[in-house]
């Protein structure tokens, strides 16, 4: 078991029509197509005959096919024409390898581990209410120069809004809050208590005034983060990250922002979206000089305190989960009182 023992999107479903998409996941090129029957199917993106690129070619008789000599692969990846052969000739018994794919909710989801079989164990993570009446969804793909551990941690660190997103998701505040920090084996959570309501942009636009909201952030391993800002059954916010890495510092954020408010949610999306994608880019750019130091300095070299709530928890299952360790016992909860 390591971190490639997992299901990571590689695609939205609408960005897969007819012509082969070309993908790296964990430093690994692939070749994404639908076969005759519209199946999503992942192979890696080496030609069997002379290594070119299969995601260069077409699709061709529910075939990628290479764009050198045409030879043609199926979605198991097993070479089916080679057209020097001749129409009737039987394709030589060579093939390319090929990775389970999911379908789920509107995305291509690819298990990337050495054992295809294990695939079967486990589902995509599910995204809340992505379907439900009266909620809207929208969702923003984004690229970051930064480890997906490094993507994680940013999206569930409430200290670094108040500086990287200063009055446009919350304002310093002088107020003490207190945090809820709980783990089990496959998540930790940490649960605000009574925060106050910023005078930030966000604020000042979503949230109901006079109302108490549950804010609460969530890491589920291997690699998502939901954080939901909950405040009637009608007025509800859940922002959940799918970090799919590409290389070291390279990261793919499918980012499902999925809320309820009331009859209008249709029309808070005109202005919701592009707020968001305002406060993405801010963090698209910190996260950019952040993996720049790294690569000045040749690693990391960080420290931790009690108030970085999820990081430690981040971090330390990601490694166990890596090394095939078992996760430790349900954590005791803490609480921790932390100021922005
Ligand atoms: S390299 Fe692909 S067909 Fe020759
Ligand atoms: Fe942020």
């Amino acid at each position: 078991m390591s971190l490639r023992d997992s299901w990571n999107i590689a695609a939205q479903s609408r960005e897969l029509r007819d012509q082969p998409l070309a993908r790296t996941l964990f430093d690994t090129p692939l070749v994404i197509f639908r076969d005759a029957s519209g199946v999503a199917q992942a192979l890696l993106d080496r030609c069997a005959h002379r290594n070119m690129a299969l995601s260069e070619g077409k699709v061709n008789a529910g075939c990628v096919e290479c764009p050198y000599h045409g030879w043609r692969y199926d979605g198991a990846g097993h070479c089916q024409h080679v057209p020097s052969l001749g129409d009737n000739a039987k394709p030589p018994r060579v093939s390319v390898r090929s990775f389970p794919v999911v379908e789920q909710q509107g995305f291509i989801w690819v298990w990337m581990g050495d054992d295809p079989t294990t695939a079967a164990s486990s589902r995509p993570y599910e995204f809340a209410h992505l379907d439900d009446r009266g909620w809207t969804t929208f969702v923003m793909n984004t690229r970051f120069e930064a480890s997906v551990e490094a993507c994680l941690e940013n999206f569930l660190d409430c200290p670094h809004t108040v500086y990287v997103h200063k009055g446009w998701f919350r304002s310093p505040d002088t107020r003490v809050l207190r945090a809820h920090v709980t783990r089990d084996a496959t998540s930790a959570c940490a649960q605000f208590e009574g925060e106050p309501i910023s005078t930030s942009v966000v604020s000042k636009l979503l949230f109901p005034k006079g109302k108490e909201v549950v804010h609460t952030d969530r890491f589920i391993l291997p690699n998502v983060s939901r954080v939901d800002y909950a405040f009637t059954p009608e007025r509800h916010f859940i922002i959940t990250s799918q970090c799919t890495p590409i290389s070291e510092h390279e990261s793919q954020v499918y980012t499902v922002m999925t809320y309820a408010f009331g009859k209008i949610g249709w029309l808070v999306r005109l202005f919701f979206e592009p707020l968001s994608r305002i406060i993405i880019g801010q963090d698209v750019d910190v996260l950019k000089r952040m993996t720049r130091q790294l690569r000045r300095f040749g690693g990391a070299q960080f420290s931790h305190v009690e108030t970085d709530l999820l990081g430690l928890h981040i971090q330390g299952m990601r490694r166990k989960m890596e090394r095939g360790e078992p996760q430790d016992a349900d954590a005791p909860g803490r609480t921790i009182e932390i100021r922005f």
